[in-house]
């Protein structure tokens, strides 16, 4: 699905990213998991065009969600036409997927509010449903569940996991959160600090979707140590 070889990225004289390679394979959701800092969004970013870089970036998709790290929803629009935008850009009528969606994703009855009539959890499933909507192959999330308590962050952790299964989407995934990654992702990238570049991969071969019960695993605790030791030793 994406193929990166010798990413460089840098900011002036600031080099973020020095030489990174990384795949994300069809039907996988990657996370990428580092210090504040490092340039997880910067790799995003790169990978989808979106800043200049050198190396090589291939993407066998053209339908791709963008889910940015800081959530662009307009409150002058209700939350239809929020979630809408994406059609509405590619000058699309609004059809029955958006009414279908909202119903999906719980905001059913909020259809008429703006964004700043809803609570955390449903912006953030709002931005998620954006990105849906504007391609679903290829879903990258940039911190999507990061103004939420950790209740609800599970909730949403859980109904995610059963969103990308069901659209039989890819992800990649940035968060803080280490046992977010481990409990979403088929893979880890553990990335160092600036100049970033991967420290270790991590498989984890849970079943998709995933449920409260891989919480008790002895694996699931074991991976999370693993790579709280990885990102504490580069402190
Ligand atoms: N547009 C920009 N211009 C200049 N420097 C930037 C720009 N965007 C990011 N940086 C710098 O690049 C580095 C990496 O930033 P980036 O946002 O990619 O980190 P991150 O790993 O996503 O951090 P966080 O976990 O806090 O979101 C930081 O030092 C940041 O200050
Ligand atoms: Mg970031």
């Amino acid at each position: 699905m994406i193929s990166v070889r010798n990413l460089k990225v840098r900011y002036g004289d600031l080099q973020v990213v020095e030489d990174l390679s990384l795949d994300l394979f069809e039907g996988e959701i990657l996370s990428l998991v580092g210090p504040s800092g490092c340039g997880k969004t910067t790799i995003v970013k790169a990978i989808l065009g979106l800043i200049p870089y050198e190396g090589n970036v291939l993407i066998s998709t053209s339908s791709v969600g963008y889910c940015p790290q800081k959530d662009v929803l307009f409150d002058w629009m209700t939350v239809y036409e929020n979630a809408a935008l994406p059609l509405i850009l590619r000058g699309k009528k609004a059809t029955e997927n958006v009414k279908e969606l909202i119903e999906r994703f719980g905001l059913s009855g909020f259809e008429d509010k703006r964004p700043y009539q809803l609570s955390g959890g449903m912006r953030q499933r709002l931005s998620v449903l954006r990105a849906v909507l504007s391609g679903k192959d290829l879903l990258v999330l940039d911190e999507p569940f990061s103004s939420v308590d950790a209740y609800t962050r599970k909730k949403l952790q859980i109904w995610l996991s059963e969103e990308i299964h069901r659209m039989k989407s890819s992800a990649i995934l940035i968060t803080h959160d280490v046992e977010e990654a481990v409990f979403l992702s088929d893979r880890i990238l553990v990335l160092s600090p600036r100049p970033t570049k991967v420290l270790r991969e991590i498989l984890v071969p849970f079943p998709k979707p995933r449920t409260l019960e891989v919480l008790s695993d002895p694996l699931f605790s074991e991976l999370e140590k693993k790579i709280l030791e990885i990102l504490m030793n580069q402190l």
